[in-house]
């Protein structure tokens, strides 16, 4: 790979110390500005934002609450482009004056905050600057926790699931396909839904093994107040009809989206593409939970970069895998092995005996508990690195490692070290509290391959930390780094980590690393996110002129409320709001450097 590592794509940017600002703090020669923060009009017609007169009507046309994944697709004028994103939860006690809005119309704007957006952005002048295009766009759309989705893939014909679904909720992470579409994950879809009486005992296996509820329960936002869909008692089956990868065409704007089956029901924390060497397509798949699986599926069809709409249902047809970790001990000091990725179903033939290929894939977790995959730390974003061919997966964390989920070589820490207070002492704690970046190595770098090797790259921390570990690099010249989350990747190769949940004292942000040449493993903290804040992106233009953040949930602390916030940023209002920024050098050059 020339050039990989070499002094074009070095991480030369000065380093962010670890902070509790209440603003986006970004390293020295940067700008940052806010594309666009919750409550701004995203479809014609849509109200100016004002939180005293919010209707669920003005907020189904404004961008949603709690912006996570982050895609920009190119427009034909290169000054112009879109940006999709989700929305992935609520949280009205932040979102909401108290007391100022009936519960039936607190619910109904909830739905309406949920779900995704795509929005016209425009580059300012010739910088690594880009804002939301004032002018509106016939691509601009809002999608809801109640928009109307075609099911497809061999569960649509499943009487649990059905051909039509409406909504999505919970979606976290997601990934973009090569022929444009985005794909986003349904994450903690279980907690949306109130029992009012009892369900089907038929049911009670697999809603247990997703912690959808099974006995009397008021969820935290009681929906079904307003939309009887989400009381099981009444629509047990509404369960099996979230937990997918859904695909939406941001070029289409009133093309029905999809709901992919094919990929497998779990809490998804996102979906990544590449192609196989024969020209496939792999999709590299989390689900995030503690002691939940690491999956991934192969298309049966190629990819056809000549003919768009063709390749329109290559997600439908293929096989589904899931991941076993096996070390090759402690005798080398590090933590690596090998790895088998363990066919559960194609779209024709399941091969666990018991279930059919509908029941593989609603139930996909039941299926991989019988074939032995590997228990991993809470996987989140998994993604192939464009430059070397590696799989780069995180795991954010794990506090019952060691307790409920014994250690092994890939989920190695029973005990880690935190700080409960900003520049506070470490403390160690049980389990594995800071995360690990697990470096994936396919046989002969082809991702349609079932064997690979595996070494956990980075044993995130606080340097100070014994366990930790930083690809072999001097520990005494890396950023503290906890929790992390998502990972993306710049024109150099060059792996970007957003954190979420830092348990070292300080707020969460973005760290860049080199995953090869002298400086492997030299994690440099990039940017910080407000005070409350999860960093949700990263994302890094084609051009690596910007870098885009997603700022999530600013100021969510246990007790803050709407009246009482932690956090006020951006600083428009005397409340926080979600929004997405973007972050580019005043020179212009490229982001990193
Ligand atoms: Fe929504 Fe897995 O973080
Ligand atoms: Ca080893
Ligand atoms: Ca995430
Ligand atoms: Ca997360």
């Amino acid at each position: 790979f020339p050039g990989f590592g070499g002094p074009q794509g070095e991480l030369t940017h000065s380093v962010v110390p670890p902070n509790r600002k209440d603003d986006i703090v970004v390293p020295k020669g940067y700008e940052q500005a806010v594309m666009i923060a919750w409550g701004d009009p995203v479809e014609y017609g849509a109200p100016r934002f004002d939180v005293n007169r919010l209707t669920p009507e003005a907020q189904a046309k404004q961008f949603g609450y709690n912006n996570d994944y982050t895609m920009i697709v190119p427009l034909r004028d290169e000054r112009k482009a879109l940006l999709v994103c989700n929305h992935e939860y609520t949280d009205e006690k932040l979102m909401l004056p108290t007391g100022r809005y009936d519960a039936k119309t607190v619910a109904k704007i909830g739905i309406a905050a949920h779900g995704m957006s795509v929005v016209q952005i425009e580059r300012v002048g010739r910088s690594g600057q880009w804002r939301r295009d004032k002018q509106g766009s016939r691509y601009n759309r809002r999608i809801t926790a109640a928009t109307k989705f075609e099911v497809s893939g061999p569960a649509a014909a499943d009487q649990r699931v059905g051909k039509v679904a409406y909504g999505t909720f919970g979606n976290c992470a997601g990934g973009v396909t090569p022929w444009g579409t985005i794909l986003s994950g349904e994450e903690n879809f279980n907690g949306y839904f109130d029992v009012t009486g009892t369900v089907p005992a038929e049911y009670a296996t697999s809603y247990k093994r997703y912690g959808v509820p099974t006995t009397v329960t008021k969820s935290s936002r009681q929906w079904s107040i307003v939309d009887p869909r989400f009381d099981l008692s009444k629509n047990p089956t509404e369960a099996f009809r979230a937990g997918w990868i859904v695909e939406v065409d941001p070029y289409e704007p009133r093309a029905t989206p999809r709901k992919l089956t094919m990929l497998g029901r779990m809490k998804h924390e996102g979906a990544t593409t590449t192609i196989t060497a024969d020209g496939r397509i792999a999709v590299y798949l989390g689900d995030d939970e503690r002691g939940e699986y690491v999956y991934k599926f192969v298309s049966t069809g190629k990819y056809d970069p000549d003919n768009r709409k063709r390749n329109f249902g290559l997600l439908d047809e293929g096989t589904l895998y899931v991941a076993k970790f096996t070390g090759d001990g402690a005798e080398d000091g590090l933590y690596d092995g090998t790895g088998t990725w363990i066919p559960l179903t194609s779209d024709k033939k399941s091969f666990i005996e018991g279930m059919s290929v509908a029941d593989v894939l609603i139930d996909v977790r039941i299926a991989a508990d019988k074939v032995g995959a590997t228990r991993m730390d809470r996987p989140e974003d998994i993604e192939r690195n464009p430059v070397n061919g590696r799989v780069y997966a995180a795991m954010t964390n794990n506090s019952n490692r060691g307790g409920t989920f014994a250690v092994d070589e890939a989920n190695p820490l029973a005990k880690s070290h935190v700080r409960d207070t900003f520049g506070g002492p470490l403390v160690e704690k049980s389990g594995n509290r800071n995360g690990y970046i697990l470096e994936l190595t396919e046989e002969g770098d082809d991702a349609a391959k079932t064997g690979f090797f595996w070494t956990l790259f980075l044993v995130c921390g606080d340097p100070a930390a014994q366990e930790t570990y930083f690809g072999g690099y001097d520990k005494s010249k890396v950023s503290p780094i906890s929790c992390p989350d998502n990972v993306a990747f710049d024109g150099s190769g060059n792996l970007w980590i957003s954190t979420d949940g830092n348990v070292l004292g300080s707020n969460d942000g973005i760290f860049t690393v080199p995953v090869a040449g002298p400086k492997r493993g030299q994690v440099k903290q990039f940017l910080s996110v407000p005070f409350g804040a999860e960093a949700c992106g990263p994302l890094i233009s084609e051009d690596d002129k910007t870098a885009f953040v997603a700022v999530q949930h600013p100021g969510e602390t246990d007790d803050a409320t709407f009246e009482k916030p932690a956090s006020t940023w951006p600083h428009t209002d005397r409340f926080p709001r979600p929004a997405i920024s973007c972050v580019w050098r005043k020179d212009n050059g490229r982001v990193g450097s």
